[in-house]
C-alpha cells in the first residue's frame, strides 16, 4: 500500500513556529517519524510539503494511479481552500485529514475544514501521533 502525506503552508517552519501550539519538533523530524511510523505499519510513504496551494493541487492529482491513499495536513488551507477540497473530490482516493493542533479549541475560523468533505476520518490535537493515527485508519479501510 502506498500513501502519499501531504503537508501544506508553514509545516516546514515546525519547530520555529508557535512551539507552545505546534511543538519543538522540527520538519525534518516530522518526516523522520512519518517514514518510521510507515515502516513500521507495513505500507509505502511519499512525503510532501509546499507552502503553495496549486502545487498541493497538483500533488493530489498525482496521486491518481501513483498512490492507493492520502494523508493530507492542509494547514491553512484547509479553511480556505476549495481547490484542495475540489482535487480530493476529483481523484476520489480515501483520504484523512490530520492537523497537529486541536483546531476544534482554538479560533472559531479553524473549525471550518473545506478539505474534511472529502475525507473519511479528521485527526487533531495528537501532534506527529496524528500521521501514525491517520495511516492506520487508512490501513484498516483499505
Ligand atoms: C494546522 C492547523 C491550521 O489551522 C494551521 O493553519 C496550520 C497547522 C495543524 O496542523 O494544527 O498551519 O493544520
Amino acid at each position: 500500500m502506498k500513501i502519499r502525506v501531504i503537508n501544506g503552508p508553514n509545516l516546514n517552519m515546525l519547530g520555529i513556529r508557535e512551539p507552545e501550539i505546534y511543538g519543538r519538533g522540527t520538519y525534518a523530524e516530522l518526516e523522520s517519524y512519518i517514514q518510521k511510523s510507515a515502516a513500521a505499519l507495513g505500507v509505502e510513504v511519499e512525503i510532501f510539503q509546499s507552502n503553495h496551494e496549486g502545487d498541493l493541487v497538483d500533488y493530489i492529482q498525482q496521486a491518481l494511479g501513483a498512490a492507493d491513499a492520502i494523508v493530507i495536513n492542509p494547514a491553512a488551507y484547509t479553511h480556505t481552500s476549495v481547490a484542495i477540497l475540489d482535487a480530493l473530490k476529483a481523484v476520489g482516493l480515501p483520504a484523512v485529514e490530520v492537523h497537529l493542533s486541536d483546531v476544534q479549541s482554538r479560533e472559531d475560523f479553524r473549525r471550518v475544514s473545506y478539505a474534511s468533505l472529502a475525507c473519511v476520518a479528521v485527526v487533531a490535537g495528537l501532534g506527529f501521533g496524528g500521521y501514525r493515527k491517520a495511516m492506520e485508519i487508512l490501513t484498516s479501510k483499505i
